[in-house]
């Protein structure tokens, strides 16, 4: 299984617990192989956009031969109820920067005949269980501080639709447009839906979680390092320790 994380603070905490790791340099980035709870696993940081997200996919398929994909990270939250301290779990993922119109329809990939992919439904499903397991526990672990510092109430989890682009999406002018030409959209973020693309190709199953860090409006930077190192590579570990241990 491949594990990948977006941020190196998650990585940091997947490395601490992997007892035999080894590192190996591919294509300007560093691969971890070894153990976690006992399953033989690569770790990779999949770096930002989805150039890097397509090519840590395809070098993890290629060399190092992995069957299934996990990428845990964070991502700013669209939909109305998806909150910060809530995570999304992908079940569909859309490019929300594609644009070969008017020879195709807006989002529509070109040579694919389609604007989405799916994630995988088994491992997907297993991802769920796991994230709903843990945000049981989850606000008593945070303590009250760390919860009320981030307005976070009853951490939910969310399954749907998940959108990337190359972008950062700050403003809540650009937030509400993608709200209105995508009502589906739960979150976004940079690389989920390279990561699907290139996992079709190859008939690989993903699975893709996100803490939502922020709201992808106006205020989206505010304590954007704390939430990453207080919050988001918290759920990750016990997240992917839950998977992992009931595989
Ligand atoms: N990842 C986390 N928050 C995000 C946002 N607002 N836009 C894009 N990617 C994100």
């Amino acid at each position: 299984m491949a594990i990948v994380s977006a941020l190196h603070e998650e990585l940091a905490a997947v490395l601490d617990l992997m007892p035999d790791e080894q590192q190996q340099r591919v294509g300007g980035r560093t691969y971890w192989r070894g153990h976690l709870y006992g399953q033989e696993v690569v770790a990779v940081l999949s770096g930002i956009g989805k150039v890097a997200a397509a090519t840590t996919a395809t070098a993890l398929i290629e060399r190092f031969g992995v069957q299934r994909i996990v990428f845990t990270g964070v991502a700013g939250g669209l939909a109305p109820g998806v909150r910060v301290g809530d995570v999304v779990v992908a079940q569909q993922f859309l490019q929300h920067d594609m644009d070969a119109s008017p020879i195709f329809p807006r989002h529509e990939v070109p040579g694919y005949g389609r604007s989405t992919f799916e994630a995988d439904a088994g491992l997907t499903a297993q991802l769920a269980r796991a994230c709903e397991q843990v945000l049981r526990e989850m606000p008593v672990q945070l303590g009250v501080d760390v919860l009320q510092s981030f307005a976070m109430d009853t951490p939910r989890c969310h399954q749907g639709l998940l959108v990337s682009g190359d972008r950062f999406v700050s403003t809540t002018v650009e937030s509400r447009a993608l709200c209105d030409e995508l009502p589906r959209a739960l979150a976004v973020e940079m690389e989920g839906a390279a990561f699907a693309q290139v996992c079709h190709d190859y008939g690989v199953p993903l699975a893709v979680v996100r803490t939502i860090s922020d709201r992808a409006d106006d205020a989206a930077h505010v304590d954007f390092p704390r939430f990453l190192r207080e919050v988001a590579s918290r759920y990750s570990s016990a997240i992917l320790e839950t998977l992992l241990r009931t595989q």
